[in-house]
């Protein structure tokens, strides 16, 4: 069996690696054996092997892996929930692992015939998307709110989600070449980081949300309706927030922080699958789609994991563990 790990802190495409082991496929009353189709390379995975994710350090070595699908091969004697065949996503982590063994409660179960690739980001993106836009303040139609890095994958889903719900967003963004798929995806104004003069922005809006950090959320929260409100959920700048008191203070401008994984810590299974199910729904309608730079083969990690990291790609970097399911989805 196949899996990457890393060994020390560092630099990710130096610090990973595949390796060949032998898994023990004796199930546990309620574990699963599932075999992993396709992983995503998140940022998340990156700022772990950096020694930079919130989690507390890992014991090294160290599996990773943020999300992936996966196809049930076993199911132990009393699980319910899941059987062979199924098509399923592990909410545990340490996923880039070409057969894992999970129980059943960290599985959702999703339709077989979605696109496996687009399900391979379900955990992660679209359910950052959908929380932030949904649980933190009263959002109307024709509401507007502002977000930078809005061609990552969390940025397009939040631009596919606002127009789902008839919100406008106006969207940061630091290279030219996006501006034409997010216009097609739904972007209502679309804005270059670099412009000097940002006055574009005539009416003041109610959210932003932020995945950069650093000096920049100080500028775009002058954009902020008084009382408005900064969602930040990404460090990508890798500095702190700046934000004027005054802001602060005079404007009752409030700062809140989003990780996916408190929020999950939080929801019951029926809660989890819920969520899951109204997303994967939402992908197999079409209404949330993630655009792919490439997909590699699993041999190929490293320059896989170098392509993710060197960012201004044209989409997310997809890894699979059998060449013959690359072909199916080029
Ligand atoms: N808090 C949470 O629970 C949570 C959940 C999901 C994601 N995230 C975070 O959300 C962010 C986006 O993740 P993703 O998977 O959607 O990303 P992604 O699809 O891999 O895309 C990366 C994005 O980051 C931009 N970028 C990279 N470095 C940048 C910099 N120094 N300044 C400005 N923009 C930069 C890229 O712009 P170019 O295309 O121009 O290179 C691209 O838009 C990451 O920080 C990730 O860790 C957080």
């Amino acid at each position: 069996m196949l899996k990457v790990e890393f060994k020390k802190i560092g630099i990710p495409e130096k610090q990973l690696y595949l390796t060949e082991t032998t898994t023990d496929e004796k199930l546990k009353f309620n574990e699963v054996l599932i075999e992993v189709l396709f992983f995503p390379i998140n940022p998340a995975d990156l700022l772990l092997v950096e020694g930079k994710y919130g989690t507390a350090s890992p014991t090294l070595p160290s599996l990773i892996g943020a999300e992936c699908i996966a196809k049930v091969l076993k199911v132990g004697k009393k699980v319910k929930k899941v059987q062979p065949d199924d098509i399923v996503m592990p909410l545990t982590r340490d996923n880039w692992a070409e057969k894992l063994k999970v129980t059943e409660e960290n599985l959702i179960r999703v339709n077989r015939s979605i696109n496996l690739v687009q399900a391979s980001m379900l955990k992660v993106n679209p359910a950052t998307a959908y929380l932030i836009l949904n649980n933190y303040i009263k959002l109307n139609q024709g509401d507007k709110i502002l977000q930078n890095a809005a061609n990552s994958g969390v940025g397009t889903y939040i631009i596919q989600l606002a127009k789902y719900y008839k919100i406008k967003t106006i969207n940061i963004v630091r290279r030219k070449e996006t501006l034409k798929e997010l216009k097609k995806l739904g972007a209502n104004k679309i804005i270059l980081n670099n412009l000097k003069n940002n006055k574009i922005i005539t009416n003041k809006v109610k959210l932003f949300i932020d995945a950069i950090g650093g000096p920049e959320v100080d500028k775009w929260a002058s954009y902020l309706e008084d009382n408005g409100t900064i969602i930040n959920y990404g460090l990508l700048s890798g500095k702190n927030i700046e934000i004027n008191t005054n802001k602060v203070i005079f404007k009752n401008i409030s700062l809140k922080g989003f990780w996916l994984s408190l929020w999950l810590q939080k929801m019951s299974y029926s809660q989890k699958f819920n969520l899951y199910s109204h997303l994967s729904e939402l992908i197999m309608k079409n209404v949330l789609h993630t655009k792919i730079d490439q997909i590699y083969h699993v041999k190929d990690i490293k320059k896989a994991v170098l392509k993710a990291r060197k960012y201004k790609r044209n989409g997310k970097i997809i890894v699979a563990f059998k060449k013959e399911n690359i072909k199916k989805y080029i």
